[in-house]
Formats: C-alpha cells, structure tokens, sequence
C-alpha cells in the first residue's frame, strides 16, 4: 500500500483485507470528547453517559461486545479532531464515533464519515447545519434554536420589549441570536443590538456595560457551557444589571446544575429553556441520575451532557442490534430514523429526516430547594419541539 493513499485510504484497504469475518466479537466505539483542561467536566459527563447506560443496560449487544474507547480534545480544535477520528477508525478500527461537544469539531470530522463507513452519534455540538454535512450523522444533544425559540414568547409574557442578545461568535451563538429575534419579534418584541462575543472572551465587564448603555430591558445570551457561562452570568450578577432590573433569558447552558454551586443565590430567579434538567421528575431520569451521579463521582458534577451520551448510547446500541455486528453506516444510520424512546429528559424521537432529536423543551426557573441548595426547577412544557434551526438561516 502506496503512502499517497493516505492513512484513510490504507486503513479502508486493511479493513477489506480483514471483512472475511464479517462479524466481529467486539465492537468498538470512539467517544471524542474534552476529558481535559477548563471543559473537562464536561467530557467527564459524556463518560458519565455512558458507562450509566452501560451498566443499567449491559456491556453487549446481540453478543457482541461494546469496547469504548476515548479520546481527550480539550478544546475545540478542527484539526486535531478529525485527526483523533481518523487515528480511532484507522488505528482502532471502531465501527462507531460518537461524542463531540463543540460544533466546529463535529465539523471536522464529518467528511470522514462515508469513506470510513462509520456512522457518527453526536451527543452534544449544537449547530444546527452539522446535520446537513453527512447522512451519517444522528445527534441526540439539541441545537440552539431548538432551546431558544421558546424564549420569544416567554420574554414578552413577562412585559419585555426590548433585549439584547449577546451570543459567542461561532455556529451555536449565530443560530441561537437568530432563532431568539425570530421568535421575539414574531412575539411583538425588537432586539435593539446584537453582540457577537469571541469565543476566548472571559472578561465580560465590558458587555454588561453595553448591556447597560443599550437601554435594553433584558439581555439574551448564549455561550458554551464550562468556564465561560460561570463567568458570564457572574458578571451579570456582580456588575449590577440584576439589581437594576436587568431580566435575563438564556438557554440552560448557562445555567448548568455543575455550576450553581458557584453562582449561589446570584442564580435563584434566573429563568432558561433547555431540553434536560438533573431535577427532572420521571422514573427514567431517577434511575439515570443515580447510575449517572455513581459515574461522575458526586452529585454536584452532573450536568446535560450525561444525558446527550445516555441516548446516544442507547442510539448506537440499536444500530449495532439492526446491524448484528456488521459494518454497515448507512444501515445503521436507517435503523434508527423514526427511533421513540423514553429519555431520562422525556420523550424523544429520532427525526427521519433530519436525524436529529425531537424532544420536550422547559421553561426553568433557579430556586432553592429545602437543602437550601440551588436547582433548575421546570415551570412549562413545550412538548414535542424539532430542530427549527434550519429555517431560520
Ligand atoms: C457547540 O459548540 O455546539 C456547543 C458547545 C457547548 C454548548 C452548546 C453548544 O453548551
């Protein structure tokens, strides 16, 4: 095998050398993910995802073993993420990708998905176009606009007619900022400026002062959870725009369970739409909280990705079931369009022809329980929501 093939072209070469035993006893899957540095807790709930599924529904399939394998991408990183997908189906030879948390990385990687014959499960980046980039992509996370699109409404139900959105300059913000003015003007509402935040922004003084100076009667936000949401919505406590009346809207991101310890009473009142939160009152996500909460070694760790790699999970097992084994994408990916479950977020089905999740949306208000810690409780149901993201580009 020539090197100018490539390590693609070389592995799909091996891989057809070795089909003469078409069904293999274990198979593997690759979890990309940030295991490492200031996203790790949330790679640490994909792996917590996962090995809840694992234990509450076995390490097989049909008889085949499930072998995960994971791969550390500590922040979004294009090229370093379609090299880790290269090197787990060259290298690793697994029959499935799944993972992902920010979009520019499931970019990345979805070129490969045909030559490689791997189907790719996404259990977190949020752009809603990702989709359109491979028929082997399912996602079982959300997108932006999904999350967001209730807000309008919501918004001027409690008397706002005036907001600025303030959104991370990258796929999941542009969406999100579009979805929101859609929905809010559609509700009779006007976005009177709209500011695009680099993604490295971690001063955020700056924005709450344009908060301020715009006149506008709430702030309509979006970044990636982690480091950065912590920040943002501490600055929006401490710099005073609460106090002043301020309101704020936002998606859950910005409020995630693994932060409210350190937001405080800061975050009680703080009202977000999301598709999961941990307090979810079901006996599904009782079961997953507990199995889940085991994996990620303490309660105040668990957060929404856990649930974007229970399902996703629970979407690769039933390929691996309608494909008993073989490796075969397009099957796999067929198998489970239309698929209906129970999520520990509620009910859910894969759309046939989107391939992304449909999914109930809540309105979520921070409150204290009699702990007198801080949860996200859901107030509102926006039942059975898909992907409008499309549409509004
Ligand atoms: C993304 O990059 O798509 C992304 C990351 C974190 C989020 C939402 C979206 O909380």
């Amino acid at each position: 095998m020539k090197a100018s093939k490539g390590i693609l072209g070389a592995a799909i070469g091996a891989l057809l050398l070795g089909s003469v035993s078409a069904y293999a006893d274990t198979i593997k899957v690759g979890i990309i993910g940030p295991f490492s540095g200031p996203f790790a807790l949330q790679g640490k709930n994909f792996q917590a995802g996962v090995e809840a599924y694992m234990a509450l529904n076995g390490k097989s399939v049909k008889g085949h073993d499930i072998e995960v394998i994971y791969r550390d991408l500590p922040a979004a990183n294009p090229a370093q993420s379609r090299a880790l997908a290269q090197e787990l189906v060259v290298k690793e030879k697994v029959q499935y990708l799944g993972g992902v948390y920010f979009t520019p990385d499931a970019m990345a990687i979805t070129p490969l998905l045909k030559q490689a014959n791997t189907p790719l499960v996404i259990f977190n980046a949020a752009t809603s176009a990702i989709m359109t980039q491979s028929p082997l992509v399912v996602r079982t996370s959300f997108t932006t606009a999904q999350t967001t699109s209730p807000l309008g409404k919501i918004a001027t139900e409690r008397g706002v007619k005036k907001v600025i959105s303030a959104v991370s300059d990258y796929g999941p913000g542009v969406d999100a900022e579009a979805a929101f003015k859609k929905a809010f003007e559609a509700a009779g509402g006007q976005v009177v400026e709209a500011i695009r935040m680099p993604l490295n922004t971690n001063d955020f003084s700056p924005i709450m002062q344009r908060v301020r100076d715009s006149g506008a009667e709430a702030v309509f936000a979006f970044l990636p959870s982690g480091p950065t949401t912590l920040g943002f919505v501490k600055a929006y406590n401490e710099t005073g725009l609460k106090q002043a009346g301020i309101k704020f809207f936002a998606p859950g991101d910005l409020t995630q369970e693994s932060d409210l310890p350190a937001l405080g009473d800061g975050a009680v009142g703080l009202l977000t739409t999301f598709h999961y939160a941990v307090s979810h009152d079901s006996p599904e996500n009782k079961k997953f909280v507990e199995a889940a909460t085991k994996a990620v070694g303490g309660a105040e760790q668990l957060s929404f990705p856990s649930v974007g790699a229970y399902d996703g999970m629970h979407v690769i097992y039933k390929m691996i079931e309608a494909t008993d084994g073989k490796q075969d994408a397009q099957k796999a990916v067929d198998a489970v369009k239309g698929l209906s479950w129970t999520s520990p977020r509620g009910p859910v089905s894969i759309d046939a022809e989107t391939r992304h999740i449909t999914e109930n949306i809540y309105l979520r208000e921070v409150v204290k329980g009699p702990d007198g810690k801080t949860f996200n409780k859901e107030i509102q149901t926006f039942p059975n929501q898909k992907d409008p993201g499309l549409a509004t580009q």
